[in-house]
């Protein structure tokens, strides 16, 4: 037997990655920008074992559903093809946040079982082919093998599906001093997955093209003001952004946002014309992230921890990489490195 556990966080895009190139192999349409967030961990074991006849995975404790289960087997069954392990595995993953919390617990996840696996294979990998073995199970799980702010540029309309695509660190974790505010509005569990409502707003919605036009060239603007550390702009193009993905959903008859959704982001509007340096963001569900400096987090916080229908607000700094904490590590090859200070 051989075996590996890996930690990974979750991360939150404030230019969201929205829809896929139509060709083979999980390629994002447009460029994604998030930070990693420290304190909420995704801990994946994955033990190789001649014993078992199949793969066996458990999530939080329960059998992986069919849809989760297809999943994990294709990023295993890349793990066994570029390696030399032949044995089935057995995968334990459990999140130490709620799943219906409104964050991400798939690009944690798939983070958590790229590096995992690969380590329990004895497979060599860079972190950028770890990335993108995260990938293929979850786009947004590419930037969350990498700490602070993370970068996924889209993939080529066209290409071979081995082609490879991982994200990478543009700045580190304490380019802006501020944190993320996670509001969660509802335990129930979202209605549409990102996969399909990404596929219908491709399929249906009248603003796709448009959305493939503005999404890099807000991705681009973001990038310059976070190398400015211009936490104003990065916050301001981070809800244009959400909003930008909301309506394009909701015009392909896709509504993740919930009147709550709503009114917290007018809140946070009404707090900034206060003066408060909040900006608001909102994923594939009804809860809002809220991007707050740190001399305005308490404050804010109070906030919106006392508006009726707000269940909880998490607080997470921004995060580190993820990484082995059993067993041998993959690769290191590479360093996690910063393009911008
Ligand atoms: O990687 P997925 O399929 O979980 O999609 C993530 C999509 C958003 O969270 C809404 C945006 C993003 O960039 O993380």
């Amino acid at each position: 037997m051989t075996h590996a556990v890996a930690i990974a966080h979750p991360n939150v895009a404030f230019a969201k990655y929205w829809g896929k190139r139509a060709r083979p192999g999980n390629f994002p349409a447009v460029p994604s920008l998030s930070v990693t967030l420290a304190g909420l961990s995704t801990r994946t074991s994955v033990t190789f074992d001649g014993s078992l006849a199949t793969d066996e995975i458990t999530l939080g404790g329960a059998p992986a559903s069919a849809a989760d289960r297809e999943r994990v087997t294709l990023v295993l069954d890349r793990v066994r093809r570029a390696s030399r392990e032949t044995r089935r595995a057995r995968v334990e993953s459990h999140n130490d946040f709620p799943t219906a919390s409104g964050l991400a617990s798939s690009a944690s996840g798939y983070a958590a079982l790229a590096l995992a696996a690969s380590a329990a294979a004895k497979l060599e990998a860079s972190d950028e082919v770890l990335s993108d073995l995260a990938r293929r199970g979850s786009a947004s799980a590419a930037r969350s093998i990498f700490g602070g702010w993370v970068e996924l540029l889209a993939g080529a309309e066209a290409g071979d599906e081995e082609d490879v695509l991982g994200a990478r660190q543009v700045a580190p974790e304490d380019q802006l001093d501020a944190l993320v505010l996670v509001c969660v509005v509802t335990d129930a569990k979202k209605d549409a997955s990102s996969r399909d409502g990404m596929a219908q707003s491709a399929r249906i919605s009248p603003y796709w093209d448009a959305w493939l036009a503005s999404a890099p060239k807000n991705f681009a603007e973001m990038k310059a003001a976070l190398a400015a550390r211009d936490l104003r702009r990065v916050g301001e193009l981070g809800e244009a952004s959400a909003l930008a993905m909301h309506a394009l959903a909701m015009s392909a008859g896709v509504i993740y946002m919930r009147g709550m959704t709503i009114e917290l982001m007018s809140r946070v509007r009404a707090l900034r014309a206060d003066g408060a340096a909040a900006y608001a963001t909102s994923d594939a569900g009804p809860h809002v992230k809220v991007l707050v400096s740190s001399a305005d987090a308490l404050a804010v916080r109070a906030v919106l921890e006392a508006i009726p229908g707000v269940l909880r607000v998490i607080e997470a700094r921004p995060g580190p990489a993820a990484r082995i904490v059993e067993g041998s590590a993959a690769g290191g090859t590479s360093q996690k490195s910063t393009e911008v200070s």
